[in-house]
C-alpha cells in the first residue's frame, strides 16, 4: 500500500472528514447487516482516540435513480427511505464510540437546531446526526463539535452533485475539514465528490484503516499471491464477471472454479442442454474464448458436473440433483450439486491464497442456498489448514456470515463493484487521490 494512512498524519484537535461506506441493508429502520459499519469502526475508533473531530458521510442506495423510475412508473417515491438515520441510531448505541474518546472535556452535549438529537437520551453522547450534508447548519454544527466527537452527515447521494463529481459541491464538503480520509473502499471505484472531487481542495488526504486492509489483502492475493492461488467466481452473470476472469487468468491463478448461473453460458458454449436455466447467448463466443485463454496459460477452469434443478412446470416440488449432462429442456439449474462440491473442496485442498466472489446458486430459497453454504465452510476449512481466503460480494459474504464462519475467513471485503474493479485490475479513482506515502 503506498498511500498515505490516518496513522501517518496528525489529527489531533483537527477536523477531519472520514467518507465511509455506509451503504448498509435498512429494513423498517434497522440494518440487516451491519458488516461495513462494523468494518469502519477500527478508523473512527482511532480517530477519536487521538482527539479529532470527526465528521462522517455516505451514501445510502441510489435515491435519485429510484426517484426518477418511481416517477416515471407513478410509483411513490419515499425519501426517508434514504436518511441515513437509522445508521446514526445504531453508531450511538456503540460503546466504544462512547469510550475511546481522549481528549474530551465531560460538559454534557451541547443542543441546538442543527444537531437535533442526541442531549436528552444518552448524557455524555458524543455521536451526533444532522439531515443536512453542506450548508450553514451543517457548518455550524462542525463548529460546535469537541475532540472526540462524532458528526454524522445526511446521506451525500441526496444531493445529484455528488454523483457528478460537482467541483462546488466537492469545494463545500472540504470547507468542513483539515484532514480527509477514506475509509470508503466499497465506493472506491466511483470518482464521486466525496471520494474523489473533495481530494482537491483538502491538503492532506489518505486512507482509513479499512481501506488500507482491503488494499493489502486484495493487493497480495492479486499481485502477489502465495501459491497454489485458487479463485472462486458465481453469480447471475459471467458478463459481470469477465473483466476478473481475464485478469486472473492473466495473473496465472491456479484454478479457477465457476458455479452459479454464469457455468450455464460455458455449459451451452460446450453442447450442454441446459434447459430453462439463465443464459447469457450473447456471451458464448466468450466463454469459449475464455476456456481457450485458461487452457493456454495453464489455469485450471473447473466447472460443475452435477446441478441442483427444478421442473420449471412444478418448481415448488420437484428440486433433485442430476449430472449436468441429464438436463433436459425442461429443467431450470438452481444451484450446484453434492458432487460438485466435493470436487470444488477437493481444489481448495492445499490452497494458499482464495479469493471467493459471487454465489453458487439461488442463495436467497432454500434449499438453493445449499451450495453456497457448503463452499463457505471449504473456505473456512481451508483458511484453518494455512490458506488467506478473500470473500467478497453481498451473497456470498451473507453465506459465511449465515453459516457463522466470519471469523474463519481471513478478510471479508467490503466491497461489491469496488472489489471486482480491483481484481480486474482496475485503479480505483478513490485511492488514486489519496497522498502517496
Ligand atoms: C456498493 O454497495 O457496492 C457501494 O456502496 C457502491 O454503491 P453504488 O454501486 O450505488 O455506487
Amino acid at each position: 500500500m503506498n498511500k498515505k494512512t490516518i496513522k501517518d498524519v496528525d489529527v489531533a484537535g483537527k477536523r477531519v472528514f472520514i467518507r465511509v461506506d455506509f451503504n448498509v441493508p435498512i429494513k423498517g429502520g434497522k440494518i440487516e447487516d451491519d458488516t461495513r459499519i462494523r468494518g469502519a469502526l477500527p478508523t473512527i475508533e482511532y480517530a477519536i482516540s487521538q482527539g479529532a473531530k470527526v465528521i462522517l458521510a455516505s451514501h445510502l442506495g441510489r435515491p435519485l435513480k429510484d426517484k426518477k423510475k418511481a416517477e416515471e412508473k407513478g410509483l411513490p417515491y419515499e425519501v426517508s427511505k434514504y436518511s441515513l438515520r437509522p445508521v446514526y441510531e445504531y453508531l450511538r448505541t456503540l460503546p466504544s464510540l462512547q469510550e475511546a474518546s481522549g481528549n474530551i472535556s465531560d460538559e454534557p452535549v451541547r443542543s441546538g437546531d442543527t444537531v437535533p438529537v442526541g442531549k436528552a437520551e444518552i448524557k455524555n453522547d458524543r455521536v451526533f446526526f444532522i439531515g443536512e450534508s453542506v450548508g450553514t447548519e451543517v457548518t455550524e454544527a462542525v463548529k460546535r463539535l469537541q475532540p472526540g466527537e462524532v458528526l454524522l452527515l445526511e446521506n451525500l447521494r441526496l444531493h445529484p452533485e455528488e454523483e457528478k463529481n460537482d467541483p462546488e459541491f466537492a469545494k463545500q464538503l472540504a470547507s468542513l475539514c483539515d484532514v480527509y480520509v477514506n475509509d470508503a473502499f466499497g465506493t472506491a471505484h466511483r470518482a464521486h465528490a466525496s471520494t474523489e472531487g473533495i481530494t482537491h481542495h483538502v491538503d492532506t488526504c489518505v486512507a482509513g484503516l479499512l481501506m488500507e486492509k482491503e488494499l493489502e489483502f486484495l493487493g497480495k492475493a492479486l499481485n502477489n499471491p502465495e501459491r497454489p492461488f485458487v479463485a472462486i467466481l458465481g453469480g447471475a452473470k459471467v458478463s459481470d464477471k469477465i473483466p476478473v476472469i481475464e485478469s486472473l487468468i492473466e495473473r496465472k491463478v491456479d484454478k479457477l472454479l465457476i458455479g452459479g448461473a454464469m457455468a450455464y453460458t460455458f455449459f451451452k458454449a460446450q453442447g450442454f442442454t441446459i434447459g430453462k436455466s439463465l443464459v447469457e447467448d450473447e456471451m458464448i463466443p466468450k466463454a469459449v474464448e475464455i476456456e481457450q485463454m485458461a487452457k493456454d496459460a495453464g489455469v485450471e477452469l473447473i466447472l460443475p458436473t452435477d446441478h441442483q434443478v427444478v421442473d420449471s412446470y412444478d418448481p415448488l416440488h420437484s428440486a433433485k440433483t442430476i449430472p449436468v449432462a441429464f438436463t433436459n429442456t425442461g429443467l431450470v439449474g438452481l444451484d450446484i450439486g453434492i458432487e460438485t462440491v466435493e470436487i470444488f473442496k477437493r481444489a481448495l485442498e492445499g490452497a494458499k491464497t482464495i479469493v471467493w466472489n459471487g454465489p453458487m446458486g439461488m442463495f436467497e430459497e432454500k434449499p438453493f442456498d445449499e451450495g453456497t453454504v457448503a463452499i463457505a465452510k471449504a473456505v473456512a476449512e481451508a483458511t484453518e489448514k494455512g490458506a488467506t481466503s478473500i470473500v467478497g460480494g453481498g451473497d456470498s459474504v451473507s453465506a459465511v456470515n449465515h453459516a457463522g464462519l466470519d471469523d474463519k475467513i481471513s478478510h471479508i471485503s467490503t466491497g461489491g463493484g469496488a472489489t471486482l474493479e480491483f481484481l480486474a485490475g482496475d485503479v480505483l479513482p478513490g485511492v488514486a487521490a489519496l497522498d502517496d506515502k
